[in-house]
């Protein structure tokens, strides 16, 4: 495995990059999909596919953060994925506490704060361990935040705000959009502006299904451990290209004789 990061953000740590194109997406959220089949193409087993992939995440972590991306969401591990053989789940586990005790202290250096989504009651104590040792270390960075989704799921999110919602005592009349998103996982972050998924499916898989609502979605052929700076700039290139509206009309003569778009 190669990690070449030694010019980990080269414009320096501190605070995030200027945002001064408003068509650089805030918020990017991934499904980093295909490090088995890029492993295959190379008669190696599927870890070695993820563990190329970790490389990928690097370098994307740094073209969003030299980008002005604020937050950049990656689904890491599904609460599906324990149904994978055990020998891929236990690799996977070995993979996040290799990178943790690898680039820790590099990302952190760099200004990266890191944040894990997911339900961490099922998780080995040293992969928590490894959760909080990160989040912990890097809490004062503000240079952009990655969020870990590990052992995460849309539907899992959605039940846990509403538990905790009941918990605090939120009557039914109380349940709004507004106050249950106050309990999703990500509630300090904005919605993603854009949900990138590599490897060829076409589908969000249980991923941030609430904040997705109005995503820009991308989809590319392109396998995870492929993905380098020139697939990050097409998506940011198609993102820019799209015409975000939010279910309302904009600019559209037709829209004063009541033409809805709800688009
Ligand atoms: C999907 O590809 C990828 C995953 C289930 C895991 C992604 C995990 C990483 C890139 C490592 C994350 C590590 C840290 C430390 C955050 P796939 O296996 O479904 O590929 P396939 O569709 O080709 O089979």
């Amino acid at each position: 495995m190669t990690f070449a990061v030694s010019s980990f953000f080269g414009k320096g740590p501190g605070l995030p990059a200027p945002r001064d194109d408003a068509r650089v997406p805030r918020h990017v959220a991934i499904v980093m999909d295909g490090n088995g089949r890029w492993a295959r193409k190379r008669f190696m087993p599927r870890i070695y596919g993820h563990k190329h992939g970790v490389d990928s995440l690097v370098q994307t972590i740094q073209a969003c953060a030299n980008r002005g991306v604020e937050h950049l969401t990656v689904f890491a591990f599904s609460s599906e994925n324990w149904k994978r053989p055990e020998e891929e789940v236990s690799g996977l586990m070995g993979l996040v506490l290799s990178a943790m005790t690898r680039y820790l202290t590099k990302i952190a250096g760099d200004g990266v704060r890191v944040k894990i989504i997911g339900d961490r009651g099922a998780v080995s104590e040293s992969v928590r361990a490894a959760w909080e040792r990160a989040e912990r270390t890097t809490a004062d960075n503000n240079r952009i935040t990655v969020w870990v989704a590990f052992n995460y799921g849309g539907r899992w999110d959605m039940v846990q705000a509403c538990r905790r919602a009941m918990a605090d005592g939120l009557q039914a009349s109380e349940i709004t959009e507004e106050s249950l998103s106050r309990y999703m996982a990500q509630s300090e972050a904005p919605d993603p502006d854009l949900f990138i998924r590599t490897g060829g499916e076409v589908r969000i898989s249980n991923f941030l299904l609430w904040q997705v609502a109005y995503s820009e979605l991308y989809f590319t052929d392109c396998l995870w451990p492929d993905f380098d700076e020139q697939e990050l700039d097409k998506a940011f290139a198609a993102y820019a290209a799209r015409d975000r509206r939010f279910g309302g009309v904009k600019n559209d003569p037709a829209s004063s004789a009541g033409a809805a778009d709800a688009a």
